[in-house]
């Protein structure tokens, strides 16, 4: 059984007070539920220690938004797996179409994975077609694409203990559009498939695919119900303690 993870991308915002009031918060209300889901947060880098300190002795697991491909160095404004596992994170995602669309290629992104997997560090890889693609009927092209090309330096026993996927369909990521939930459930069952044909069956089986895309209360429920979609990646609603709450409890 997959536990379904909700994961909460806060992008750049907030301030330090801010991160650490709304982390307190997700923390109150994640201790209520039972242990039947995994929450994670991921805020901004500067804001890492004081979300840490606000979760600290709970089940949230604390995540990071990005993370260098390189081994600490000389690397201005980057911040390496290392750091990241020293502030206690948990996981980092990677290929989030944000970055993409700021000039990350598939290889940039297969160095950030695959470095943060030798290091120990668990990723939610990133991967979505653009509206355009959608409508040229290349979607599950595109994802394919990125899957493989992520994900070539990968062991099975890596794939198993440091992967999760987000399919993210960049035309619902911010813009309220969701895919439906039978869209969504085609291509994460599409994704498991390539999954299987990388790392066996058994891998795939076991590997956590989300769905993210203007996710919220209203449409939570619908999409966390498929058996294919094993938890959220959100953005805009995991800025507000009540509305991610409603989505963890969905
Ligand atoms: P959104 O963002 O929920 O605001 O659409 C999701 C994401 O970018 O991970």
């Amino acid at each position: 059984m997959r536990k379904k993870l909700i994961a909460g991308n806060w992008k750049m915002n907030l301030t330090r007070e801010t991160s650490a009031s709304l982390a307190g918060e997700v923390r109150r209300f994640a201790l209520e539920r039972k242990a039947d889901r995994e929450v994670l947060l991921a805020p901004p880098f500067p804001y890492l220690e004081a979300v840490r300190a606000a979760i600290e002795g709970s089940l949230v697991l604390l995540g990071a938004q990005d993370v260098s491909p390189h081994a600490p160095g000389a690397y201005t404004g980057e911040v390496s797996a290392e750091m990241l596992l020293d502030l206690g994170c948990a996981r980092a995602i990677v290929g989030h179409s944000e970055r993409r669309e700021s000039g990350e290629t598939d290889a940039i992104v297969r160095g950030k994975a695959k470095r943060a997997a030798d290091l120990g560090l668990g990723i939610i890889l990133c991967v979505g077609e653009r509206e355009e693609e959608r409508l040229r009927g290349e979607e599950k092209r595109v994802v394919e694409r990125q899957l493989r090309e992520a994900l070539s330096g990968f062991s099975g026993r890596d794939a198993e203990e440091k992967l999760v996927v987000a399919y993210e369909p960049v035309w619902a990521i911010g813009t309220g559009r969701t895919a439906t939930a039978r869209d969504a459930e085609e291509m994460h069952r599409f994704a498991r498939g390539v999954l299987a044909e990388l790392f066996g069956e058994g891998a795939a089986h076991s590997i956590r695919i989300l769905y993210g895309g203007s996710v919220k209360p209203s449409n939570a429920a619908e999409l966390l119900a498929k058996d294919e979609i094993d938890g959220a990646l959100v953005g805009g609603a995991s800025l507000d303690a009540a509305s991610f709450a409603e989505i963890i409890s969905s």
